[in-house]
């Protein structure tokens, strides 16, 4: 992890990294606070800024939400805001030299189409909730467009988390590094010493989140999993393009709030970015589901948005507005309460952690 050590002590704005008072501004700007002495030689713990609401104003029940969501519901604004919002999401990628339209084309182009058939469970019944809208796509997550679109967006991601990173490829590093370490970190003080050898990657989506699994625990079968038979197939098809693995990664379709998998069967079950697109019902399900798939001791972790972190909860009127537009069921997610969700359910030792300016890492325990 030596990139991300570096990364760590340029947001800490280290004088040598030579950019001192931008990073510092931008700091500031994504909530991190100045800390003093930081220019040392070792890499130090950022620690990410709450803001001072449990949740921001436009989130949840609040009359501020109301009105955006009547605002939203209204048709002839929605499909203005639909593309506006696509709009932000393509040229900040290319702003960022990600190349969106040519990273599209080329998954677009490709033969990509033959994976679908080998992937593909036709008895799978999509859950009602994955059948809206979704980030400005009419079929949602179940078209060859969204898929082939879902890794310059994921890309996107990070530049909006981490804006003071010189390249899309630094903002990665550090949302995805960060995540790691609190899953290791979790795992290593509360699992007993048992090494991770089965992974569930719930929600892989085009299998991102999935390599970097892969890639941290070399030595673990790792599993992604998701209902989106068209993200799946780029996920298996850019993985035999990219990976010479020792052991490759499986790829299932399927629901995680019902998978048919092996009671017990898994050491760490994640979930990454899948929970703000899901109502509330299908979170607590997810959540009972890992833990009916975790073997004792086994860890589940949680990376989402964070309804404490102070950049969201000052997003601008017009980002917020785009930003709710085109996910249905953020309200629900930033009410739901996953920490209160995973101890009814019968976790431990639940922890909540500002991974980046936007996320959290929620990781618990099942009881040995
Ligand atoms: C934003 S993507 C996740 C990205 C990925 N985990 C990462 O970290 O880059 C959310 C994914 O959750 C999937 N999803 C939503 N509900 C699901 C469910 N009940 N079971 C499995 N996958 C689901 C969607 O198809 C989508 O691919």
């Amino acid at each position: 992890m030596a990139l991300y050590a570096n990364t760590q002590k340029l947001y800490l704005g280290s004088p040598a990294s030579g950019h001192n008072a931008r990073t510092k501004r931008n700091n500031k700007r994504a909530g991190i606070p100045a800390i003093r002495g930081a220019a040392s030689s070792s890499a130090t713990e950022v620690a990410y800024e709450k803001g001072q609401l449990e949740r921001p104003k436009w989130a949840g029940e609040t009359p501020l939400s109301r009105l955006v969501g009547a605002v939203i519901s209204f048709k002839p604004i929605y499909s203005l805001l639909k593309l506006g919002a696509r709009q932000v999401l393509i040229s900040t990628a290319e702003k960022n030299d990600i190349p969106w339209r040519e990273m599209t084309r080329q998954i677009l182009e490709s033969d990509v189409y033959k994976e679908l058939e080998s992937i593909q469970n036709p008895s799978l019944v999509f859950p009602d909730y994955y059948l809206s809208p979704f980030h400005a796509y009419d079929e949602g997550n179940l078209s060859w467009t969204a898929a082939a679109e879902a890794e310059p967006a994921t890309k996107s991601m990070s530049i909006r988390a981490v804006p003071e990173a010189r390249s899309a490829d630094e903002a990665t590093q550090v949302v995805r590094g960060n995540w790691l370490k609190a899953i290791e970190k979790h795992h290593r003080q509360h699992s007993g010493g048992s090494t991770v050898r089965d992974i569930l990657d719930i929600g892989c989506s085009v299998g991102i989140s999935t390599g970097y699994l892969a890639d941290t625990f070399p030595s673990a079968k790792v599993i992604g999993l998701d209902l989106s038979p068209y993200f799946l197939s780029v996920a298996q098809f850019n993985e035999r393009k990219r990976s010479q693995r020792t052991i490759p990664i499986r790829w299932i379709h399927a629901n995680g709030e019902d998978t048919g998998l092996p009671s017990k069967s898994f050491d760490l079950v994640s979930i990454s970015l899948m929970f703000h697109e899901c109502p509330t019902r299908a979170i607590t399900n997810v959540i009972k589901e890992s833990s009916r798939l975790l073997r004792p001791g086994g860890t589940i972790a949680i990376m989402d948005q964070a309804p404490s972190s102070k950049v969201l909860q000052n997003l601008s009127p017009v980002l917020f507005t785009l930003l709710k537009s085109t996910e249905p069921f953020l309200d629900e997610y930033y009410l739901t309460d996953l920490e209160g969700t995973l101890r009814e359910v019968g976790f431990v030792n639940v922890a909540d952690a500002l991974t980046d300016s936007r996320h959290r890492t929620v990781t618990a325990t099942v009881p040995c």
